[in-house]
């Protein structure tokens, strides 16, 4: 395509640059100047390139709108980017398909590295399960570390959505539904993947998404309208995104949905206004696939052309497999409708990653298939991974104390479809790499079950039922196999690809029979354990009243069954605390902890009378915010704080004793929560303020003690400014938002 004009304005202002004192030969020219000299070389058609990305055909994660020649196009330089192209010798073969370039400019290669490359770690709901922030960053950095040595300079994580609603499958992506502990989560999984500083060999971008509000979709239902005060978008959908942008994270994503009627990707109040103007942020914003040019579905732009205009001039950066920049940005400058401005300053953002990252001293300096060799295969990442899932792991119930399994068991039954699954434990957004063989390298529940107890045990297996369905043939041989048993364990859930993108599910019940097998072996009178498998919140009502004991183990990545045999075995003690409200009937949702108590605040129970309630369940949530069960005990005693007034900045410094009063070692997620008790506009019955995880020997105690200063006791007043009003608060320390241990009361002075 005939190249178009260049400004002879940029022209002016480089010559000006380089005639200057400090541009002399002896000093090699910054990466500004380089960005400059490389601007006015480009031609549109080649700006608009570096705003381009498209897919490989590995694992393509949306709709492939590019049928052109991806190669000739790359060697017109009209590809800045692409994604799910990974591997050394792919991305190198790719890269050198670029150098053919004229001007050489070097691609960036993304991907979905949510919870691990290689080595999967467990779903990032159920690792924020853990509230290990340092775990959490670790998970993050291994991800990083075998990505960047496999070619890739991107991840499109953390995905940092708050998400109150179950239904809505991309809940499993991100870290539940309080803004607090999102954002601690948001801001470790950034520094995770980013590690040291960008441009290291083991550090890839990270991306917070999806911008903004996506969680929020109407019904559940994926992609659909987000509509919501902004009071409620600047404090609880807004500050994990920030909280990203304070470490440090390089790109951002926009969402599919429209929010407040307007498209994400040609949001100007989120991208430029809030996100690259208040913020200041100097990043990538990278569209969600296809997302620019579905403005046109969404009945916000007429054609491509209009969607173009609306992302570019909104602050979308770069075009993610929609074809909009490509077929009509260049035009749309030279028509004026566009000031070469725009494109400069996101032409700009992608130039300078790319040389943060090195890429252009040595374009296949990611692309090392020695590095990627050993990082690939290093057991201290599949330890960690491990590790990780222990941590995650939630006891919900051990009322008959059948956890940790006695040591007498002679003979288990380990029955369900799940067991002797694979594939199925990594969850959703689990990268899958070509020439992996997942059934050796994921380890099943029964694998890990299996050696975990040696031949000291019989272990015994059924299917039983498959997820889905509704034969209930295998019942027979379940039920057989658990005669012979002393216990049984019975591993039931959802199939792992009915959580994630495009998976919202309008009842979130056990697929298929499952529930039934559950009750018929509970029938047959055999001690029983459940183990639950989802990537988000089930309602189980029946398993829940009923079994004695229920361990949700998600989706727990490559070392599942060794995670779950480790706390079966009570060689690890669960530790693992919700960290969102599982409902006791999808009629509830959305529901979550941090709500107000309206006028009439009803009961925990059924409610009667003119109260908030229902007249056919009850209002609480099956499991609330913050539930977790131990092997062992924990007393709270001993509430101290060191002063009942806060004036000015001062600080109130809290403390409690914490007491582990069981018989085995273990950690507690102490968690603190305030409540504004009368404001300018009404605040939560609780807000998680801080949190700590304490280990503890039995008959160990400590002294537990966190620190509220202002900030802690601020939010969006009527007049939308963060600030904190004079008044009463009440302070509380619990085990969940629904076990509250210990209170007290303190004043905000003027
Ligand atoms: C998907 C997802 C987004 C992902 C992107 C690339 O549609 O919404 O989270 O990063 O496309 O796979």
């Amino acid at each position: 395509m005939k190249p178009f004009p260049i400004s002879n304005a940029r022209s002016a202002i480089l010559l000006l640059a380089l005639a200057s004192p400090l541009a002399s030969a002896a000093t090699a020219p910054s990466v500004p100047e380089r960005i400059e000299t490389l601007l006015r070389q480009m031609t549109l058609d080649e700006m608009v390139g570096q705003l381009t990305q498209y897919s490989g055909n590995w694992n393509a994660t949306g709709p492939v709108m590019f049928k052109g020649n991806l190669k000739q196009d790359i060697r017109d330089g009209r590809v800045g980017s692409m994604l799910n192209v990974h591997g050394a010798s792919s991305t190198r073969q790719y890269q050198e398909v670029a150098m053919q370039s004229r001007l050489k400019i070097p691609m960036l290669f993304a991907q979905d590295v949510i919870h691990g490359y290689k080595t999967t770690f467990p779903i990032p709901l159920a690792e924020a399960a853990s509230w290990d922030l340092a775990a959490i960053e670790r998970s993050a950095r291994i991800a990083a570390t075998e990505a960047a040595a496999s070619g890739l300079h991107w991840t499109f994580a953390p995905m940092v959505d708050i998400a109150r609603d179950p239904r809505w499958g991309r809940v499993m992506e991100g870290a539940g539904e309080d803004t607090y502990l999102g954002s601690k989560i948001a801001f470790a999984r950034v520094k995770g993947f980013q590690g040291r500083q960008l441009g290291d060999t083991d550090a890839v971008m990270a991306t917070a998404k999806h911008f903004a509000a996506y969680g929020a979709a109407v019904g559940g239902r994926d992609y659909n309208s987000v509509d919501m005060s902004e009071r409620m978008l600047w404090e609880t959908y807004l500050p994990p995104f920030k909280a990203a942008l304070d470490a440090g994270a390089a790109t951002f994503m926009n969402s599919f949905n429209d929010l407040n009627g307007i498209p994400a990707s040609g949001s100007k109040y989120l991208q430029r206004d809030i996100l690259k103007g208040q913020w200041g942020f100097t990043g990538i914003v990278v569209s969600d696939w296809g997302s620019i040019g579905e403005m046109v579905a969404h009945g916000y732009a007429r054609d491509n052309r209009g969607a173009a205009l609306a992302a570019i001039t909104a602050g979308s950066d770069m075009d993610m497999e929609s074809n909009a920049y490509r077929g009509n940005l260049a035009q749309l400058v030279a028509d004026n409708k566009v000031p070469l401005a725009l494109l400069d300053d996101a032409v700009r953002r992608v130039l300078r990653k790319k040389f943060e990252l090195g890429l252009f001293d040595d374009p296949y300096r990611f692309s090392d298939p020695q590095r990627e060799q050993t990082a690939l295969n290093n057991p201290v990442h599949r330890q960690a991974a491990r590790d990780m899932a222990t941590k995650s792991i939630v006891l919900l119930k051990n009322s008959a104390k059948l956890l940790p399994l006695s040591k007498d068991l002679k003979t288990i039954a380990f029955i369900g479809p799940l067991v002797q699954a694979h594939k199925d434990n990594l969850g959703g957004w689990a990268v899958t790499l070509p020439g992996v063989d997942y059934s050796t390298f994921v380890v099943s529940q029964w694998d890990g079950l299996k050696n975990r107890l040696g031949s000291g045990t019989r272990l015994l297996y059924a299917k039983g039922s498959e997820i889905e369905g509704d034969d209930r043939s295998g019942f027979a041989q379940a039920l057989e196999v658990a005669r012979q048993a002393d216990l049984v364990i019975v591993s039931v859930g959802e199939r792992w690809n009915m959580s994630g993108e495009a998976r919202s599910r309008a009842s979130l019940r056990l697929p298929g029979v499952q529930e039934e097998l559950v009750k018929a072996l509970q029938a047959s009178g055999k001690p029983l354990v459940v183990l639950l498998n989802a990537g988000r919140p089930l309602v189980f009502n029946w398993i829940a009243e009923n079994v004695p004991t229920i361990l949700y183990t998600w989706w727990l990545g490559s070392e599942a069954g060794n995670a779950i045999a480790d706390v079966l075995t009570g060689d690890v003690n669960p530790s693992a605390k919700l960290t969102i409200s599982f409902p006791r009937s999808e009629g509830q949702i959305p529901i979550y902890y941090n709500s107000f108590n309206t006028g009439r605040p009803g009961p925990s129970g059924v409610s009667s009378g003119y109260v908030s309630g229902y007249i056919d369940l009850a209002g609480t949530p099956q499991y609330p915010f913050g539930f977790g069960l131990s092997y062992t005990e924990f007393a709270y005693s001993d509430l101290k704080i060191d002063k009942s007034q806060l004036r000015g900045n001062d600080r109130l410094n809290v403390s409690f004793q914490l007491r582990n009063s069981g018989n085995y070692a273990g950690e507690e997620v102490v968690q603190l929560y305030l409540r504004d008790k009368t404001a300018s506009v009404v605040r939560p019955l609780r807000e998680l303020k801080d949190f700590a995880k304490i280990r503890l020997e039995p008959g160990q105690t400590r002294t537990v003690q966190f620190q509220i200063d202002r900030e802690k006791l601020s939010f969006y007043n009527a007049q939308l400014q963060w600030a904190a009003e004079p008044g009463d608060f009440e302070l509380m320390v619990g085990a969940s938002a629904a076990d509250i241990r210990l209170r007290t009361n303190f004043e905000l002075t003027p």
